[in-house]
């Protein structure tokens, strides 16, 4: 949603904080801004990329060994250059950036205004920083100490750093539900709202926790809770490479990643799966596995193709460990009034791990008494941090907007435990356990051999690239995959697709049928399988164009099918893995020649931190 970069140290701090801002141009924004202390507290900023920030400040002499640079996803007023980050406060001597809402804003501004302040923007954002200033004239206090009473009073969201100009080599960050990463590099730090500014510099990285205030003086690091209480920091070291950042010689972020997938697959199993040895090891469930294997219900929560993965996971927690589950839309479910009952555990699903919607919906389970399971992509974000245990999809960063590698390393990590509750409960036989250990080490080569069909996707891509509608069908396993192949589309081409459950088609979509509908179909040999053959010969009979996925060797929907893109055999619980990656290429071809920004879809963002 919104991007913080900020430095202090002996380089200048402009070049750093600039091309840090650029790193997390992927997570979407409409406005953006830099302040340095060179001869005075500076604050240059405007609505626009980071690289109209650049050319607006060409000219400007923008020298300083510490700044703070924001990207804005606006909540609080409209993108424009006043309303941009960074604000100042009353006396112009503070500056702050602020990632987050701070719902209680209005009332604090209200105050404020009595008191004879004036604002400039319509944000919450400088409501904080006029807000702290006013602690610290009043109390009399250090800024350190106002920022931690204002803290104390804001209810909402932040991730916030400020500097000031009467201490030039000092800089404050907090968090509360917004990430934010500090950098420790040699007398010098970082900080920024994940590790890809910061990963080209050191890789030696604190996340700051919720409720905790980091203090950089004099290149000294110092952290305490809103309580002030000392915090011995925990320094990570990072696994991630810039060039895993880079996008590798592929044109989109998106198309790396989803050629990545062979290896991020691989990944998510890297150490926890041995078919020889018959042993999956998930170790971040080991503590709360009981609470699992006994578990009378599993509520999923999640958001778009998250939601889709918990839906996959839905088909394969019944099947194969005979558990209840249903799927939550965590938007709907933090909204409701839902029932937990003892004996409920809920699993939360989350690339970016700072979905607003499924940390809220995470904090409403946990107030109910729910055990929790994260599954996430993002080391020490705020979903795994807020969960009793849970699972890393360790797919490696993903900076397309359009999720792909997240999804199946999300489908792996919860099948996988899906199969570790059921060998527990003994819902399984021993070789159906085998059978399914040893085709899921298959999968990552079963990927590549997919993705070798990419030039035949790409050609089906160039027919109906001006299509204005798309149906998706399947069934079972691969209804949520029509699903997820349909928002693919949807977010990337702008392109009208929905996904269906294939036997819906006659309740109502059929009557959309025409030569000008293609229809996906997701039509692999499994227990449904005829039943979608008659699905296919039914979109045929009123001219539909059919494109099918369909398991290799298949003759039959060839002779039907216009289109086929074959896929390789797999346990049917399995299949989703595979029968997602031709409709993850036919999206993105498809929204390439339309001339679509792929990697930063409009009105999209990565990480929708905001609600
Ligand atoms: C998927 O392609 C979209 N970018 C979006 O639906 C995403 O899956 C959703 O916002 C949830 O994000 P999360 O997995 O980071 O929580
Ligand atoms: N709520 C703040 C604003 O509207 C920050 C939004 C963001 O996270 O970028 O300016």
């Amino acid at each position: 949603m919104c991007g913080i970069v900020a430095y202090t140290g002996h380089k200048e701090a402009y070049p750093i904080i600039i091309k840090g801002l650029k790193r997390l141009e992927y997570r979407g924004y409409d406005s953006t801004g830099v302040a340095l202390l060179n001869g005075g507290l500076n604050v240059y900023k405007k609505k626009g990329k980071v690289s109209d920030l650049e050319a607006h400040l060409k000219d400007v002499h923008l020298a300083g060994n510490i700044g703070i640079g924001h990207t804005r996803w606006a909540t609080h007023g409209a993108p424009n250059d006043v309303n941009a980050h960074p604000h100042y406060s009353s006396d112009k001597k503070l500056a702050i950036i602020h990632n987050g809402i701070i719902e209680n804003y209005s009332v604090i501004k209200q105050d404020l205004i009595n008191k004879g302040h004036i604002f400039l923007s319509e944000t919450d954002s400088e409501v904080l920083i006029h807000f702290i200033e006013d602690i610290q004239v009043h109390a009399n206090c250090s800024l350190e100490e106002a920022v931690r009473l204002a803290l104390q009073k804001v209810v909402g969201a932040y991730a916030i750093v400020i500097m000031s100009e009467d201490n030039p080599r000092r800089l404050i960050a907090a968090r509360k539900g917004s990430p934010l990463v500090i950098g420790v590099g040699k007398d010098e730090y970082f900080l920024a709202s994940d590790a890809t500014p910061i990963i080209e510099y050191t890789k030696e990285v604190i996340y700051l926790d919720d409720h905790h205030i980091a203090v950089i003086a004099n290149n000294h690091l110092s952290i305490k809770s809103l309580e002030d209480i000392p915090i011995i920091p925990y320094v990570h070291t990072l696994e991630l490479e810039l060039e895993s950042i880079e996008k590798g010689g592929y044109e989109h972020f998106m198309l790396k990643e989803i050629f990545e997938q062979p290896k991020s697959v691989k990944d998510s199993m890297r150490g926890r799966i041995n078919a020889h040895k018959g042993h999956i090891l998930l170790g971040g469930l080991r503590e709360y596995i009981n609470k699992l294997t006994q578990a009378q219900r599993i509520i999923i929560l999640g958001c778009g193709t998250s939601w889709h993965a918990g839906l996959v996971a839905e088909y394969v927690f019944e099947e194969l460990a005979r558990i209840p589950v249903e799927v939550e839309y965590a938007s709907e479910f933090r909204y409701r009034n839902p029932i937990i009952n003892e004996g409920d555990v809920v699993i939360a699903i989350s690339q970016s791990g700072e979905t607003a919607d499924t940390l809220a919906a995470i904090e409403l389970a946990k107030s109910k008494g729910a055990i929790i399971f994260g599954v996430c992509n993002v080391v020490g974000s705020s979903i795994p941090r807020a969960t009793h245990a849970g699972a890393y999809t360790h797919a490696g960063p993903e900076i397309g907007v359009a999720s792909t590698k997240a999804f199946t390393a999300q489908v792996t990590v919860l099948t996988m435990m899906a199969i570790v509750v059921a060998k527990t409960k003994g819902t399984i036989s021993d070789s159906l356990y085998r059978e399914l250990l040893y085709a899921l080490e298959a999968i990552p080569d079963q990927i590549q051999k997919t993705l070798n069909n990419h030039s035949q996707i790409k050609y089906i891509s160039s027919i109906f690239r001006d299509a204005r509608n798309f149906l998706y069908l399947g069934r079972g396993y691969n209804f949520p995959v029509a699903l997820e192949g349909a928002l693919k589309l949807k977010e990337i081409s702008y392109i009208h697709a929905e996904g269906y459950p294939a036997a819906e088609m006659k309740h109502g979509p059929i009557a959309l049928i025409d030569e000008e509908m293609p229809v996906v179909f997701i039509a692999t040999q499994d227990s449904s399988y005829e039943k979608v053959v008659s699905n296919i010969q039914e979109v045929r009979a009123r001219k539909g164009r059919v494109i099918a996925v369909v398991t290799e060797g298949d003759k039959l929907i060839k002779q039907m099918a216009e289109f086929v893109i074959e896929i390789p055999a797999t346990h049917e619980a399995l299949v989703p893995l595979l029968s997602v990656i031709p409709l993850q290429l036919l999206s993105y071809y498809i929204a390439v020649m339309r001339g679509c920004n792929v990697d930063q879809p409009r009105n999209l963002a990565k990480s929708v931190t905001v609600e």
